[in-house]
């Protein structure tokens, strides 16, 4: 099996092939994630709250990413691996390169960063350096403090419009792939369609290339509750590598997300 690389997924989204992303935090469960055919593997930094036991994701540091990371690549064969920029490390341009580096050189082959206008610079900096960039934009959990609480973005015409123009210009910018969280499924849909560059949705509806889940609520072990968008595999299934099948076909098949996991 080939490596996937931007150039595969910018492939699905050509041929209309709906892909896969889940994150991963070790060698273990990366190596089942990619064994069964996950397309993209996320570092993500909800490991503050999967792993770490946080409330936010704001405690993670750039070690933890790279650590993580490093394991994560050891696990892998063909999966993309996209490692998160964490809370504050891609405040200044000159911040944003140093601390990519070190995630690139700890295994990722893409980072991801939180925001918009603010961060054009620093996309269009990386992408011409070498490292790839994947945008997040609609619900950024890295300002839930500004949001006031894990709220769904995007829901009136000003904001859906602004979220419009940030990801059109990271595409112009140089992003290579955009993920969309808990935005409105039409909102979604409409940004999948005007971009070029796949977009991955998590709690954005069944329209956009790729869907992207935390592992921990696919096999159903997240502490407290798990959020609405999000769906337990290992409850129909029963083991962990049928889960993550499940997942796949469901994603494929248009039946995963279902309108009980959107925003409308
Ligand atoms: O940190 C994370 O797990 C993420 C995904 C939910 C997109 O950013
Ligand atoms: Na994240």
């Amino acid at each position: 099996m080939s490596k996937v690389t931007s150039s595969t997924l910018m492939k699905f989204k050509q041929e209309g092939k709906k892909f896969t992303a889940l994150t991963a935090y070790d060698a273990s469960f990366a190596g089942a994630f990619d064994s069964e055919g996950i397309d993209v593997l996320l570092v993500g930094d909800s490991m503050g709250m999967v792993l770490q036991g946080h409330s936010d994701t704001l405690p993670v540091t750039v070690d933890d990413i790279a650590y993580h990371t490093a394991c994560v690549r050891r696990g892998i064969e063909r999966t993309l691996l996209i490692a998160d920029m964490p809370f504050m490390s891609y405040a200044t341009p000159e911040q944003t390169m140093q601390n990519a580096t070190k995630l690139m050189q700890a295994g990722a082959a893409m980072v991801k960063v939180e925001g918009g206008e603010w961060l054009l610079e620093s996309v269009k900096m990386l992408t011409e350096r070498g490292i790839p960039v994947c945008a997040h934009l609609g619900l950024t959990p890295q300002s839930v403090h500004v949001f006031g609480g894990f709220k769904v973005q995007g829901r009136d015409n000003e904001n859906a419009q602004r979220i419009i123009n940030e990801a059109k210009a990271m595409e112009q910018a140089g992003a290579q792939l955009l993920v969309l969280e808990c935005i409105p499924a039409q909102l979604a849909k409409t940004i999948t369609e005007e971009l070029t560059i796949p977009v991955i949705g998590i709690g954005a509806g069944k329209d956009t290339d790729g869907q992207i889940l935390v592992m921990h609520d696919v096999l159903g072990i997240s502490s407290g509750y798990i959020p609405r968008f999000s769906k337990n595999y290992l409850k129909q299934t029963g083991e962990i590598r049928a889960a993550v099948k499940a997942y796949i076909e469901e994603v494929e098949q248009g039946i995963f997300p279902g309108e009980e996991h959107t925003f409308n």
